[in-house]
């Protein structure tokens, strides 16, 4: 299992050029499934998550041509309705082929996901939402099957706001029937990003980027070409990086109108950023200054960027409260982080950080994708040395992460 060596107390200073987003691309290639058109996509990240849902998608028959960071999609020849137990267990995004294939082939046998690390992660508003549309669906041995002649247009509220929830309903809604509201409707720059992208395919949909999405069915969607947006949380993981270790960096591919109030807190603890069309410079000296937040859906603070913060707060000015209101379980970095000699108490959803002097490289364990790189930033920021364990976690979600890193100035190198 390949691991991270980190040797700390390096100031960063370079140019990073950020990656398409995981979250938008995801969702933007299991679209392939609605159309037998082709539908080329570029600026898709490389990732371990982007290999399996490619995966995934090629054993249904989707056909796929990848070079580098451009992907083409084909369905004109669909066989398989199937998501199995086997790729689904490693990545619970699977879920968003169920949507698709439903709509397009009135047919759908998908694995439930099982648990996860950071929360129980139901999947019980999806399924509510393809009822609403007039699917039958059962369960049974584990799998969800689903069926319908015709999705039939409905007006769908989903008890809470979920994420990959609204896009699955987004994309089935599209070949529906007549008229689609969802309301509650998640608002993150990567569902606007999917909307863009089926609208582009000929899909009739209002309300973009709002809670309120209004979808007109339409008999079939067509080929595109669309470019998958730059990963917001990428970038502000790289900004939380330069804000604990000092430095200069600049990050290119970026935008600067998609960010949620994680801009706002950088500022607060002290990061001077300077915005241009698409990138941003960030310089930090001195100690930052400790922030507080709960994590909420966007706009506001993500829970994807809970993990990053919360190392930069270790070795902040004083002390700080982070509540995380999201997922159930998503502390697991706190124990590993007081491996390095921060000062950090959970009570219920709640850490109380105290800010200390300094952390002290330790061997310490990753056990989901943002506490991994968490810990890259806290081991970069803590004298000596960092082992960091099962970075895998790591690789399903940063392209490259520690190439990047060592490029601006990280002592950062894999070890097999
Ligand atoms: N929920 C339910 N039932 C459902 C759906 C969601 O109870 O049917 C609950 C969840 O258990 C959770 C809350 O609703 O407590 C929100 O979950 P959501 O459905 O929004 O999460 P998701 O769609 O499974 C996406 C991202 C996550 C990100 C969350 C929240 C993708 C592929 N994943 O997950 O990304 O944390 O939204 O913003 O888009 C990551 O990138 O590290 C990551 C975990």
């Amino acid at each position: 299992m390949d691991k991270l060596q980190v040797v700390g107390g390096k100031r960063l200073e370079g140019e990073i050029v950020i990656s398409g987003a995981k979250n938008a691309a995801l969702p933007i290639l299991c679209a392939g499934l609605l159309t037998s058109g082709d539908l080329e996509l570029s600026n898709v990240p490389r990732l371990h998550d982007v290999k399996t849902i490619l995966k995934l998608l090629a054993q249904t028959g989707l056909k796929v041509t990848q070079d580098d960071e451009r992907v083409t999609l084909n369905g004109s020849a669909i066989t398989t309705l199937e998501a199995p137990y086997e790729l689904v267990k490693t990545m619970r995004a699977s879920i968003l082929v169920l949507g698709p294939l439903l709509a397009r082939f009135g047919e759908a046998k998908v694995s439930l996901p099982g648990g996860c690390a950071i929360g129980s992660r139901p999947v019980d508003q999806h399924i509510k939402g393809l009822q609403a549309l007039g699917a039958e669906i059962t369960i049974e041995g584990g799998y969800i099957y689903a069926k319908c002649k015709k999705l039939k247009g409905a007006r769908i509220r989903t008890d809470m706001i979920t994420v990959t929830g609204t896009e699955n309903l987004l994309m089935a809604a599209t070949l529906a029937d007549g008229e689609t509201i969802l309301e509650n409707a998640a608002r993150e720059p990567e569902v606007t990003d999917l909307a863009n992208l089926l609208v582009a395919m000929g899909a009739k949909i209002e309300g973009i980027g709002t809670d309120r999405l209004v979808i007109q069915g339409v008999a079939e969607l067509h080929g595109a070409r669309h470019a998958v947006i730059s990963d917001r949380i990428e970038a502000a993981t790289f900004l939380c990086a330069v804000a604990a270790t000092g430095g200069d960096i600049l990050l290119k591919n970026t935008r600067t109108d998609y960010f949620d109030v994680a801009l706002d807190k950088l500022r607060e603890i002290g990061l001077v950023m300077t915005m241009g069309p698409a990138s941003i410079r960030a310089q930090m000296g001195g100690r930052p200054k400790p922030v507080s937040f709960r994590t909420t859906e966007y706009p506001g603070f993500p829970t994807d960027m809970q993990a990053q913060f919360m190392a930069v707060n270790t070795i902040a000015s004083g002390g700080s409260r982070i509540t995380e209101t999201i997922f159930e379980n998503r502390f697991m970095h706190v124990q590993e982080m007081n491996r390095l000699g921060a000062a950090i108490q959970t009570e219920g959803n709640t850490a109380h950080v105290k800010g200390v002097d300094k952390l002290v490289g330790a061997p310490v364990m990753a056990t989901d994708l943002r506490a991994s790189a968490s810990l890259v930033i806290a081991a970069m920021a803590a004298q000596g040395t960092t082992i960091i364990d099962r970075i895998y976690h790591l690789d399903r979600g940063y392209d490259r992460m520690e190439v990047k890193l060592s490029a601006v100035g990280a002592d950062i190198v894999r070890i097999k």
